[in-house]
């Protein structure tokens, strides 16, 4: 559904896109936590969310980052969704805390290796080239960072079965395929469970000298 919704936000006027996003809210906020889980955040860690939508996965990041030095940077090529994480992390805005830039993956306006943590959610789907996005990610990352994202295979392929996926690169496999041809290490994928629910998240490690 919430990739359906995902497609709505480019076709649909505003009063549909405040729909759209209260459905991403209630739908995807169980993945958003445990992405953010899954990235062992320390409080001075350097972290990255591509695709933030409503911004409640930046809300849970940014909580721990509770050392001055603690930084999240969010990064949404949609300038609807771009509003809703700037009122929505207003305070930690002003606090210099967060971040958030209106761009594309491939073009991450970042210097290189300055980010210790990447994370994704329902998000590398919509991605025009997967190989340019993955190279920007690993640019911006610190030797040894890591990237996780995270997906309900099951649900999509639920989804793709109902034809709603149509010329989405949403397949895992290629795209771990293309992790590891830019110079990520240790690619693989889990499942994992939370509150009775089966997900699977990809880890990737940036081996850099
Ligand atoms: C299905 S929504 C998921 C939002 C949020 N991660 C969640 O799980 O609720 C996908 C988000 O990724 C953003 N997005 C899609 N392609 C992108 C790209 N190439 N660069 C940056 N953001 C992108 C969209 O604007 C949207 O906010």
């Amino acid at each position: 559904m919430d990739i359906f919704l995902e497609r709505l936000t480019q076709q649909v006027g505003k009063p549909m896109r405040w729909l759209v996003k209260r459905l991403l809210e209630k739908r995807n906020i169980f993945l958003e936590m445990n992405t953010v889980k899954l990235c062992d955040i320390q409080p001075e860690s350097v972290v990255l969310e591509v695709g933030f939508g409503p911004g409640l996965g930046l809300l849970e990041a940014a909580k721990r980052l509770t050392h001055p030095r603690g930084k999240l940077y969010g990064l949404d090529y949609s300038e609807y969704m771009h509003n809703v994480g700037s009122r929505r992390l207003q305070a930690e805005i002003q606090a210099g805390k967060v971040t958030l830039f209106l761009g594309s993956v491939e073009q991450i306006p970042l210097e290189d290796s300055v980010v210790d943590k990447v994370y994704h959610c329902n998000c590398y789907y919509y991605w025009p080239d997967l190989r340019a996005g993955s190279k920007e990610i690993y640019r911006v990352m610190k030797p040894g960072g890591l990237m996780v994202t995270t997906m309900n295979l099951e649900f999509l392929k639920n989804v793709v079965a109902a034809g709603l996926l149509k010329s989405t690169k949403w397949p895992p496999e290629p795209y771990m395929e293309v992790l590891c041809d830019t110079g990520f290490v240790d690619v693989r994928m889990e499942d994992k469970q939370d509150k009775g629910q089966t997900f699977q998240a990809i880890f990737a490690a940036a081996n850099k000298p």
